[in-house]
């Protein structure tokens, strides 16, 4: 994957903000409430200037408040006439008149009273805080939560909307990498590092104008690292990002292996290729642990590097500020350095962690690509904006000039021209490669025609609701793919609409399938093994066709589909089919000449090109190819 323009990366982060934005209110109330933790974090240090400034001073005035509750009184009454008297703004500095007065009554304090009311208010605050800081944390939970469960939702709609191109094209393991782990990566190091640092932010911005307020000169001194620091993070999470890349690719890899082999368990066993497959294994694996180990080296800096910084800022704010205090004309009380030694170093943590996040946005903002490039990718075939409905088949389907190819540069079907009238009973025959399959996967647009068009009722297929259009399909296949779910499930799956147990019943019969369901355990609430192993070959294609009828569609392809089976579950299933083609249009498709001898027409398909068109008779008397067929058709039965 290449790197992206700038312009693509706000457009991914677009996506992450629309995904995101509808959950608004969690978001506001996330930043509500950090806003107050944040607050209630910067008030609660300021609390050491009494402690250390009246408090351990001892008493030098006469004492008017002795209780604790004396004074937090007379201080309640402070602030309450302040409000009522002064305009407050945000600035500071406006609080001035209000601190005069409160270091005024704490003058008139007893210490001892004045130390047990700062310790209820150390309580109350940090009660206040804290509950805050569970709120913002359960807000964006919320926030957090939702957002990844629309994400992978839209991620799953997009994987199932592809046309089958983008399957042979893309391995699943690759889908469940983006779907499992980006999604998480994104969501545990974006969104929650965007909302930290905000609260960081306005923690450390909260911590910067107290420290600024009390001594501005000793600030400025206390940030003359930061130049550095930056150039450091900014090489370090250019290298992060660079790693993340190689290992998500890798996971991807990983995974897809993991599906491949697993899914072929029965060849890997059969030709002892577990230690080989293995050993496949272990080369991807060593190989992520490295890309792994190299991004961890220098995201592991991070902290380090930041601890670093604020040890050498402390050394420089201690000497400085130590001389200050010692200074007779410095005008710098003990107190005040004390809350400016909390406040900065209050101050370097949550700076440490913004340096850690930016680590990890660096590593999401991989994530948020791989995402990005599965929800932006459009299926190939997808309904026309002008498609119509279709829910019958009236007259026919003609294939004019049908051309197509997987890749460019080879074509799979050339110049195909034929009519299937409605009713007719088609076969398609050829050696193995000619192109059937692919001939029959054009019909229900699993691939759309490269050149040529194909009509139905004189209407092109492209301009059929994509939906409608297969509906009108019922497709049984060379592997029976059934679904880990039970007997009834798997045959209503065929169905649109809900069906009632009588049609799925119905259409067991007719696919010959009732009487072994009846003897299964469950009947028809029996749940399939795996691939439904707990079935044998024959009945699993008596299962496969009850599905493709039960919707009732007027048209029904099969594939080869008696083509795995030994003779005599051919031969029930051959039944079936039989049974199945009544009153509807039907396409079969064989290299075994033996079950289409019956068909209306069969079509002779060599290296993607009609041949010969006919019936059995006619074509054994003057089609070459549909000779040789039938002579080695013979020979295997
Ligand atoms: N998904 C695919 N990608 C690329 N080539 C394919 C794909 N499927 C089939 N082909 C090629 O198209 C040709 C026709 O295949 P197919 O339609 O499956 O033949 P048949 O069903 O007659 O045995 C073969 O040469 C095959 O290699
Ligand atoms: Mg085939």
């Amino acid at each position: 994957m290449i790197d992206k323009p700038d312009s693509k990366r706000k457009a991914n982060l677009g996506l992450l903000w629309r995904m995101m934005h509808k959950y608004w209110y969690y978001g506001l109330a996330g930043l509500v409430t950090m806003l107050l933790y944040a607050l209630f974090s910067g008030v609660s240090i300021t609390l050491v200037i009494p402690l250390f400034d009246f408090v351990f001073k001892g008493r030098s005035q006469p004492v008017i408040y002795n209780t604790w509750h004396g004074f937090l009184a007379a201080a309640w009454e402070e602030v309450l006439l302040f409000f009522g008297q002064h305009r407050v703004t945000l600035n500071p500095s406006s609080f001035e008149p209000l601190w005069a007065r409160l270091q005024d009554l704490m003058r008139l304090t007893d210490p001892l009273a004045l130390l047990y009311s700062i310790c209820v208010f150390v309580f109350v605050i940090f009660l206040l805080k804290n509950i805050f800081f569970y709120a913002n944390r359960m807000f964006f939970v919320a926030l957090r939560g939702r957002t990844i469960r629309d994400l992978r939702k839209l991620m799953f709609g997009r994987y199932l909307s592809q046309s089958m191109d983008f399957y042979n094209q893309h391995q699943v393991g690759d889908a469940i990498v983006r779907m499992v782990n980006d999604v998480d990566t994104v969501s545990n190091q974006f969104i929650f590092s965007i909302f930290n640092s905000i609260r960081d932010f306005s923690t450390i911005i909260v911590y910067m104008v107290i420290a600024i307020m009390l001594n501005t000169r000793l600030f400025l001194y206390s940030i003359i690292v930061l130049p550095l620091f930056s150039l450091t993070m900014n090489f370090m999470g250019r290298k992060i990002k660079k790693y993340s890349r190689r290992i998500q690719g890798q996971l991807s890899t990983m995974f897809s292996v993991v599906e491949e082999v697993l899914n072929s368990m029965k060849v890997v066993k059969a030709f002892r290729k577990e230690a080989a497959e293995e050993e496949a294994f272990n080369k991807i694996n060593r190989k992520h642990l490295r890309m792994w180990q190299r991004s961890m080296a220098y995201s592991s800096l991070n902290v380090p590097i930041s601890e670093m910084n604020s040890a050498i800022t402390g050394i420089l704010v201690i000497i400085l500020g130590g001389s200050l205090i010692l200074d007779p004309n410095g005008h710098f009380s003990l107190g005040n350095f004390t809350a400016f030694l909390f406040a900065l170093f209050s101050m370097l943590h949550p700076f440490k962690t913004v340096t850690q996040m930016y680590s990890d946005i660096k590593k999401a903002s991989v994530s948020l690509d791989r995402i990005a490039l599965v929800l932006n990718q459009q299926s190939q075939v997808a309904d026309a904006p002008d498609a119509v409905d279709k829910k019958s088949l009236d007259s026919c389907i003609t294939l004019e000039n049908v051309c197509f190819s997987y890749k460019p540069d080879k074509e799979v079907l050339q110049n195909i021209n034929f009519e299937i009238k409605k009713g007719e009973k088609i076969a398609i025959v050829g050696s193995s490669g000619s192109g059937k399959t692919t001939l029959a996967n054009l019909l229900n647009r699993m691939y759309d025609v490269t050149k040529g068009s194909i009509k139905m009722d004189g209407i092109d297929i492209r301009k059929i609701k994509l939906d409608d259009l297969r509906g009108l399909f019922g497709v049984v296949g060379q592997d029976s793919i059934l679904f880990t779910r039970s007997i009834r499930d798997n045959i209503a799956y065929g169905a649109s609409c809900e069906v009632s147990d009588e049609d799925i019943i119905t259409a067991a019969k007719v696919a010959l399938a009732d009487e072994f369901i009846q003897e299964l355990p469950n009947g028809y609430d029996q749940i399939l093994q795996t691939k439904g192993s707990n079935l044998s070959g024959g009945q699993r294609q008596r299962l496969c066709i009850a599905r493709a009828i039960v919707g009732n569609p007027p048209i029904l392809i099969f594939d080869e589909a008696t083509s795995a089976l030994d003779n005599i579950s051919e031969r029930m299933v051959q039944d079936a089919i039989d049974a199945a083609m009544l009153d509807r249009t039907v396409i079969i498709i064989a290299h075994r000449l033996s079950t289409v001898v019956s068909c209306d027409r069969i079509v002779v398909l060599e290296q993607g090109r009609v041949q010969c068109v006919g019936t059995h008779n006619e074509l054994l008397q003057n089609c070459k190819h549909y000779q040789e067929l039938h002579l080695h058709g013979d020979e295997s039965e």
